[in-house]
């Protein structure tokens, strides 16, 4: 990797200030001063330091965020915010990208990573990773649903969905459930609910195979997965 991107990457300013930190002489590698941005460094065997402090380089960043409403789950939008630009800016030089997409109306727990291949395993769909939603449902939801579900249901474009585990919280005109599915197309949850003729009003996603949204997290907040947390997605 380039010295200039790896000090971006790490904190140490824009571009323009890396080269100014560069040409001052305040970087070393191995000892040596390199003042060319383009200067080729392999992290696992050289070090490098400013004004004489050991940069710990890391590759990766994974973070978990409490998506709010009204956000895109993309890195780049003309129109609106994204979760990216939610991020403080030594976070974002590590360009994360959202590990599938939730909709722009909910809310809960996204996984932003710049790690493609935890990435791609999370989303292929061989690996059916279960995906836990809550949602607020307008309608009557009954056992019957529960066993549609179960058997997986017809969309309106014809899918017919792999099995959902539908669990019925509050059975009313205003329903509350939670509904666990291992697919990700588009709109599934409210399309599965359309296809029972009835409407989600409200939709949350609380957990993503083994991760569970922490619950401390305020809406658009976010913080760092632990070690723990990391081995439970591998
Ligand atoms: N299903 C939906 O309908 N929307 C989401 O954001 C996620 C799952």
């Amino acid at each position: 990797m380039r010295i200039d991107k790896l000090l971006a990457n790490m904190g140490y300013g824009s571009r323009k200030d890396v080269k100014k930190l560069l040409k001052s002489g305040g970087v070393k590698v191995d000892g040596t001063i390199v003042k060319d941005g383009k200067c080729q460094i392999d992290t696992l065997k050289q070090e490098v330091t400013v004004h004489g402090e050991i940069v710990e380089y890391r590759e990766f960043i994974y973070l978990m965020m409490n998506k709010p409403q009204g956000v895109i789950s993309a890195t780049e939008d003309n129109m609106h915010q994204t979760v990216i630009d939610l991020l403080a800016k030594e976070d974002a030089n590590f360009e994360p990208f959202p590990v599938g997409r939730l909709d722009k109306d909910t809310e809960g727990l996204l996984l932003l990573t710049n790690d493609g291949q935890l990435a791609h395993q999370l989303l292929s769909p061989k690996k059916h990773v279960p995906k836990k939603y809550y949602a607020k449902i307008q309608g009557v939801v009954t056992e019957a649903d529960v066993i549609a579900f179960q058997n997986g249901v017809i969309l309106e474009d014809g899918y017919e969905t792999k099995p959902g585990e539908l669990t019925i919280l509050k059975s009313d005109a205003q329903s509350e459930i939670e509904l666990i599915i291992t697919e990700g197309k588009f709109h599934q949850v409210k399309r599965m609910f359309e296809a029972v003729n009835k409407k989600v009003t409200y939709l949350k996603r609380l957990e993503m195979g083994k991760l569970k949204l922490d619950k401390d997290l305020e809406l658009g907040e976010y913080r760092e997965l632990t070690e723990e947390e990391l081995t439970l997605l591998r």
